[in-house]
């Protein structure tokens, strides 16, 4: 496999053709934004952090029969995906309030929800990402009805493997944004899984160890994808 030209260059990552059509090369930047993009700064070897911790749970969740695009390891900051095209939704789903749901409906954070929620976002940083529903991907021609039943389906039973998984490491799983696309007709899971893309508190002190330390300027955000990364392969990470 030879790695090609850059197709797109993100917030987060770089995505890469590859001498193979169906596959991609995907480079994790260091790079943080907020706010669309509004607040951005380099957190050190966040890259390198958020590529070997969506492999473990691409991996993880492979063991559970949630296949995802991810192929293999390529390098600290590059992995081998298949090629999607992307739905354009953000998929959310929340176990606990916090976040812009705490803010909609004027609670506090850490409520549990008595059911998890899924929410849709349109994927569009200039429009602010707008919360939307399925109606509106039906009727956009964004996606079918079965590929919608198909992600939320998948996006509940990724949020139970992973709230379980989580769980005994001593981590809350507050809420998780996923994005799938389609491989060969089939909904696949896509994009990363990690601090950037998810909430975890620690589970008895309620400590934030993800985005949010950089969102609301609380310091320390290496430190807490350091500290995921360890929770979740037992191994320490130093840069
Ligand atoms: P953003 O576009 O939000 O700034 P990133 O910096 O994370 O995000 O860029 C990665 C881009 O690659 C995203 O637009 C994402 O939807 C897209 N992407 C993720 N996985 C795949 C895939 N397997 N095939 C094609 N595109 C993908
Ligand atoms: P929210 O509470 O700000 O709506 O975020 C819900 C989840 O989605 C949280 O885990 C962070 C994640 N997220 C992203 O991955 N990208 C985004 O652009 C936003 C706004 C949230
Ligand atoms: N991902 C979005 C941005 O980069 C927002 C966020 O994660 O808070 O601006």
């Amino acid at each position: 496999m030879e790695k090609k030209q850059l197709l797109y260059e993100g917030k987060a990552k770089r995505v890469y053709a590859t001498d193979d059509p169906g596959l991609l090369v995907v480079e994790y930047k260091d790079d943080a934004t907020a706010f669309n993009g509004l607040k951005h700064d380099r957190i050190a070897g966040k890259g390198i952090l958020n590529n070997k911790i969506s492999a473990f749970f691409f991996a993880l969740l492979a063991e559970y029969g949630c296949e995802s695009h991810f192929v293999k390891l390529l390098s600290e900051r590059e992995m081998l995906v298949k090629k999607l095209e992307m739905i354009p939704a953000e998929v959310v789903v929340r176990n606990l309030v916090a976040g812009s749901l705490a803010k909609r409906f004027g609670l506090k954070e850490g409520k549990p929800l008595a059911r998890p929620v899924v929410e849709l976002y349109y994927k569009n940083d200039a429009l602010g990402d707008p919360m939307i529903n399925e109606y509106h991907l039906y009727a956009l021609g964004m996606a079918t009805p079965a590929q919608v039943e198909a992600f939320t389906g998948e996006a509940l039973r990724i949020n139970q493997v992973l709230s379980g998984f989580l769980r005994e490491r001593g981590l809350l799983l507050v809420d998780l944004k996923l994005e799938f696309g389609v491989h060969n007709g089939k909904v696949l899971l896509g994009d990363e899984i990690s601090p950037d893309t998810c909430r975890f508190w620690d589970a008895k002190t309620g400590e934030k160890l993800d985005k949010d330390r950089f969102r609301q300027d609380l310091g320390g955000v290496e430190e807490a994808y350091r500290e995921i990364y360890r929770r979740l392969t037992g191994e320490t990470y130093d840069i």
